[in-house]
């Protein structure tokens, strides 16, 4: 059972698990294990709200098989994420996802670096974004916390965004971290305004969690790498759970 909100009459603060590594794990070896599906139904019997994968271009760890089956065969709502890209775009229109994030994508990255250019793509993401509305899919875009970006998120009729938090979580300094952490603080507070839905994600583990749960108008937190990491300890189950007690400290929104 997911722990109890303490937020009153709110909703708790829902975590999107983010099963890339899981993938990555069967990739390296091109193994059939560990099984997406089976650590996508652990994570939700240990209470989180839905499954995030990321298809990349260059299918380094989740294939087009494992979006197909997740859709199918597990009843939560699942996040696809996707750089703006003809070819993914249509594998997207025919699994329909309850939800897309569209994030930038360069080849030669490890993990995603940096928010989605909204402002200054707003013409090539106008037609995805309402191509994937029409479909019937909740889109998100994932975005740094800057007035630009979630103003260009509200024109574009994204109904909601995710907001970076990797210049947060990697910050070289206590002072650089503050600084960051208010610039989601102001972030988060314009997106609301702005009537989008807040979620955030990128790098966050238990450690710097608590400064991120000072963050108002939450809904989502999606979180991928800590999770699997922790599970070679614990178990995939009990690192979701951990990370659900952390979570339920969050107090919500601000008058
Ligand atoms: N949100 C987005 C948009 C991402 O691209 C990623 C990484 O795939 C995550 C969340 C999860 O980040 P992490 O694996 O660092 O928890």
């Amino acid at each position: 059972m997911p722990p109890e909100s303490s937020r009153g009459g709110h909703p708790p603060l829902r975590l999107g698990v983010n099963l890339d590594h899981v993938a990555t794990l069967r990739q390296v070896r091109g193994t059939e294990y560990p099984d997406i599906l089976e650590a996508a139904r652990l994570c939700l019997e240990a209470g989180a709200h839905g499954i995030t994968i990321h298809l990349r271009e260059d299918r380094r760890h989740i294939q087009d098989a494992d979006v197909f089956r997740l859709k199918a065969e597990v009843d939560a709502p699942l996040n696809l994420e996707m750089a703006n890209a003809p070819e993914i775009v249509n594998i997207a229109l025919q699994v329909r996802p309850d939800e897309v994030c569209l994030v930038p994508e360069r080849r030669q990255e490890l993990t995603t670096e940096g928010g989605l250019d909204a402002a200054g793509q707003e013409d090539a993401l106008a037609p995805t974004v309402r191509t994937l509305a029409d479909a019937g899919i909740q889109v998100s875009l994932f975005v740094e916390a800057d007035a630009r970006q979630l103003e260009a998120a509200a024109r574009l009729g994204a109904p909601m965004v995710e907001l970076h938090t990797g210049a947060y979580c990697d910050a070289a300094s206590d002072q650089a971290a503050d600084a960051e952490l208010g610039r989601l603080l102001q972030g988060a507070r314009r997106a609301h305004a702005l009537g989008l839905q807040v979620n955030a994600g990128h790098g966050l583990h238990t450690g710097n969690l608590p400064g991120v749960l000072r963050v108002p108008h939450l809904d989502t937190l999606n979180i991928g790498h800590s999770l699997v990491a922790r599970a070679v300890f614990v178990g995939l189950a009990e690192a979701v759970r951990e990370m659900l007690v952390a979570m339920a400290a969050y107090r919500g929104g601000e008058p």
